[in-house]
């Protein structure tokens, strides 16, 4: 039930969806997609990623001189969370063939196929094996299965919608491997959704031009990830989990190759010295960074971590000048602000309409283009509702979904989305949706080639860590498919590397090198990453507690 000041502009999208109704039942477009000159202006006014203070050039480390994302730019211009020289370096706690830093979908698969491949791997996490961004994913994983389709138009779809700066050795292997990263999952046990023939169901996606979105209903997410986890605890014998114990620096050798990490136990506060032959990064996003004081879909532990980890290990950066904003983020009811909602809905027909009633975009642009057309609307043209608490949101008209596909189409296909609505009193099969765009994404991130080896040796990155598969912009589904295939792909090149690979002595000289890096650069901050864990105290708050602290008076 939304609020009294919203009912004249329900009324207004309740007028107009016959209208709407009966040309989406047509088959006509219900509305012309942009030309690539009218994407271009949309973008460079409203993007976020467009706005004058969006970035700023890094002074230190591979890549400065780069523009990158303000906020990224402040996290990596900081200090290490430790003094190298309080750390014995011959004391090692762990010594194993592949170190896998992260534990969602990209870390789960690393593991599995590093095992399969010979490896004796460590997994360890910031929180539980599964408390990730995978787990949350909803709508799909996109993989070219249907006759009319195939790995080139899904190449040339990937290769479109990342405005052509996607390295094409990795999308080429995106592409290649999707078929069989179905055929792995399900034979795994994933249930994705099946018609009465028990043929895979597959639907569009925003800038896609064919049907090979698989999903199961819309917990796609966690389906996958709960039977990668479960597959990754029946191995204990070889895949050793460490849970609330995040990496907080990379160890290396006197020859230059990274040699491991030493992790800190969230709980007894303890180092962990772990020796590794090849070290995955698979940690996962920067949400949770809150670029531009956006809200975010990501998970609590999207701290960027692994970048922070790469980056001061002398690894290349690639696009970290490119943020995804989903363009329908909740916006009301607060308690859900910035919460997923899939671009599913989208898909099966919900609209997105202003406070008028009235359709102002194709509903499955390019989320960049989606996204900035949304803010235009709210902006520019003043047609968004706002709401009590100042937030501003355009309509996302869900009940056409039941008038096209039929009445229990939400429940049946949308469950998690019916759901999260209704225990909020609002019925999405009834009324719309109000939304915005949310944080979402880092499309860039470290520099892999296509086995997803970076440029230090025996330091591999695969899923959202990494830069380069989705150019300056992914598509639906495609990121789901990414940790999958290069966490696949990277747990087999890091085990047979581990076959090859002698270490020299350890040590920690590349932390010593960085922080000269910052006093010849005359960076003053207080600053220390990686992040660890967000912190949503007020700077007041964060003061008094600093004081009490100091005081004793600490509870
Ligand atoms: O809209 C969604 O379900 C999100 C999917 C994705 O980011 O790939």
């Amino acid at each position: 039930m939304y609020p009294e000041y919203m009912q004249e502009s329900l009324k207004l999208v309740e007028k107009t969806r016959p209208e709407r109704l009966k040309k989406s039942l047509s088959g006509e477009k219900v509305f012309t997609p942009m030309t690539d000159a009218e994407r271009g202006e949309v973008l460079t006014k409203f993007h976020p990623d467009y706005k004058a203070d969006a970035r700023r050039k890094i002074r230190i480390g591979p890549n400065r001189g780069e523009n990158i994302t303000l906020e990224v730019a402040d996290l990596l211009e900081s200090h290490s969370r430790i003094n190298p020289d309080d750390f014995d370096l011959s004391r090692v706690d762990y010594d194993t063939d592949v170190l896998v830093i992260g534990g969602g979908g990209g870390g789960a698969g690393a593991a599995l196929l590093a095992r399969e491949n010979g490896a004796k791997v460590i997994i360890a996490t910031k929180l539980r094996i599964g408390d990730a961004n995978s787990m949350m994913s909803q709508g799909g994983i996109q993989a070219s299965v249907n006759p009319n389709d195939s790995p080139a138009i899904h190449y040339l779809d990937a290769l479109g919608g990342g405005h052509f700066d996607n390295k094409p050795d990795l999308v080429r292997a995106l592409v290649m491997d999707a078929p069989l990263v179905i055929k792995w999952l399900e034979e795994l046990g994933v249930m994705f959704d099946k018609d009465s023939n028990g043929n895979m169901v597959t639907m569009l996606g925003g800038g896609c031009s064919r049907k090979r979105m698989h999903s199961a209903r819309d917990y796609t997410g966690a389906a996958i990830m709960r039977v990668l986890r479960d597959e990754v605890k029946n191995h204990p014998e070889d895949i050793q989990v460490i849970e609330f114990s995040p990496a907080i620096e990379l160890l290396m050798d006197e020859g230059g190759q990274v040699a491991g990490a030493i992790l800190y136990n969230l709980e007894t506060e303890e180092y962990i010295m772990v020796r590794a032959k090849s070290t995955i990064i698979a940690t996962g996003g920067f949400g949770r960074l809150h670029i531009k004081e956006f809200a975010t879909t990501n998970h609590y532990g999207a701290t960027a971590d692994g970048l922070v980890l790469g980056y001061r290990a002398g690894a290349n950066l690639l696009y970290m000048d490119s943020v995804q904003y989903h363009p329908t983020g909740a916006v009301y009811p607060e308690q859900i602000l910035g919460f997923l909602i899939t671009e599913k809905v989208r898909t099966m027909g919900a609209q997105p309409v202003n406070k008028f009633g009235e359709l102002f975009v194709f509903p499955l642009e390019p989320r960049d283009v989606e996204s900035s057309s949304f803010i235009r609307e709210c902006t520019e043209r003043g047609k968004g509702i706002i709401t009590h608490t100042g937030r501003v949101g355009i309509w996302l008209d869900s009940p056409l979904i039941e008038l096209i596909n039929g009445e229990g189409a939400i429940q049946k296909q949308l469950p998690a989305m019916y759901r999260q609505y209704n225990r909020f009193d609002i019925d999405i099969t009834k009324e719309p949706m109000l939304v915005f765009p949310t944080l979402h994404y880092q499309n860039g991130g470290l520099e892999i080639n296509d086995q997803c080896e970076t440029k230090i040796p025996n330091l591999y990155a695969a899923g959202e860590v990494s830069g380069g598969v989705h150019g300056r912009n992914r598509l639906m589904g495609n990121s789901v498919l990414d940790y999958n295939v290069f966490g696949r792909r990277a747990g087999i090149a890091a085990a047979l590397n581990a076959k090859e690979v002698k270490l020299g002595k350890l040590t920690l000289k590349h932390i010593k090198r960085y922080e000269r890096e910052l006093q010849e650069a005359d960076i003053h901050t207080d600053k220390i990453s990686p992040m660890l864990l967000p912190n949503y105290t007020t700077p007041e708050v964060r003061a008094r507690q600093l004081t009490a602290h100091y005081e004793g008076t600490l509870r």
